[in-house]
């Protein structure tokens, strides 16, 4: 039941503050106390040497994420792979290398195939993230952390993908507190539905952006760090329900090769938090306003600003949960464009909710 909403894109999306108090409950003691992600999960954290995240789609791009974190946060070697990739390659497991798979239905072909597989090449264990218990996917794993996001109907995967990052932040939250209690970023992941919420109460600026894109045939999104990523994500999201062809570049690479598309019909949407790499960012986003190209900058106030720049800002948040917050707007621009363009927003040309042939 779609209630309200027009489309179940947009009901999912705005439940994301309730599907991520979801995730949390009951996992985040508010006494301080170790973080309840059952027995199973805990074990084969704590015997994990290096990680290998498997998945496909937004599943992927939740992967890409979390590797910066279990790198940064949890001082493991983490590598992220494409389901359908890693099946036919020839790779060997590190010592102790567990396998976290990710996916919305546990029944993605290419994901199955990969974990069977990484079991028969030796690796340490399989841990399942995923949204639907009693899937083929948590049935094949070792252990499994359920996302709780509820029932996803929209083939573009919104509520999924925020949940599969808090479920992977209290992976890597667990291995951190090895050290010591970190109570800031168990503060911050509880203050999450709060932020999101505040952030859908944007709705209407952001609505107010897509007409920039209505006539485009191209867009470029930019992001750096674990941004880079939700740069990714958000491309997935535009092209997948709107058809237009978007592509996630991390912003560095820019003169690389992607600058040679610029020009004043190219919209550039950047995601350009407070962090440590605004600056590089900057420097690169002004490459960009030099060739005319058509800049929508999510930031705080005053990240950025320039003649003809649009920024949207968004509230001041602690650096853990950004990746969940900045995602956000991205999903909600494609949600409005697809509308505007009027194409079959929840049920897009081609695509199937689960992807179970190969
Ligand atoms: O159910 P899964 O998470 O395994 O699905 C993976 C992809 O098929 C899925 O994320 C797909 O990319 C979505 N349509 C993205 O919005």
């Amino acid at each position: 039941d779609r209630g309200e909403y027009r489309h179940f894109m947009q009901k999912e999306i705005f439940e994301q503050p309730v599907a991520i108090s979801r995730t949390l409950h009951e996992r985040l003691p508010l006494d301080g106390a170790p973080l309840a992600l059952g027995r199973e999960v805990l074990d084969l954290l704590q015997a994990a040497r290096a990680i290998r995240i498997l998945a496909c789609g937004t599943s992927y791009h939740a992967g890409l994420t979390a590797a910066y974190w279990f790198e940064a946060m949890a001082g493991l070697p983490c590598r992220v792979e494409v389901a359908s990739e890693f099946r036919y390659r020839t790779t060997q497991p590190l010592p102790g290398e567990l396998v976290i798979a990710i996916s919305q239905s546990g029944e993605t072909a290419d994901t199955l195939a990969a974990v069977h597989d990484a079991r028969e090449r030796g690796f340490a264990g399989i841990l399942a993230i995923c949204n639907v218990d009693e899937s083929s996917l948590v049935r094949s794993a070792d252990a499994s952390l359920l996302t709780h996001a509820g029932p996803e109907i929209g083939v573009a995967s919104t509520k999924a993908f925020t949940t599969q990052l808090v479920a992977l932040a209290l992976l890597v939250l667990a291995l951190a507190e090895r050290q010591g209690p970190r109570p800031e970023l168990r503060q911050a992941l509880r203050s999450l539905p709060a932020q999101v919420e505040q952030i859908l109460a944007a709705d209407q600026a952001i609505e107010a952006l897509s007409a920039l894109f209505a006539d485009k045939q191209h867009a470029l999104f930019l992001g750096r760090g674990i941004h880079y990523p939700i740069a990714l994500e958000g491309a997935l999201k535009l092209k997948e329900i709107s058809y237009i062809h978007a592509e996630g570049y991390p912003a560095g690479e820019l003169k690389h090769g992607p600058l040679a598309l610029v020009n004043e019909e190219m919209p550039v949407i950047a995601v350009a938090p407070n962090d440590a790499l605004l600056e590089k960012l900057r420097s690169n986003l002004e490459e960009v306003r030099a060739r005319g190209g058509q800049l929508i900058v999510f930031g705080e106030e005053g990240a950025v600003d320039g003649d003809g720049i649009r920024v949207h800002s968004m509230p001041p948040c602690h650096a853990f949960i950004s990746p969940m917050l900045y995602i956000v707007p991205l999903q909600l621009l494609s949600y409005h464009v697809a509308v505007l363009k009027g194409t079959d927003v929840d049920r897009p040309r081609n695509l199937a909710k689960s992807v179970t042939v190969e």
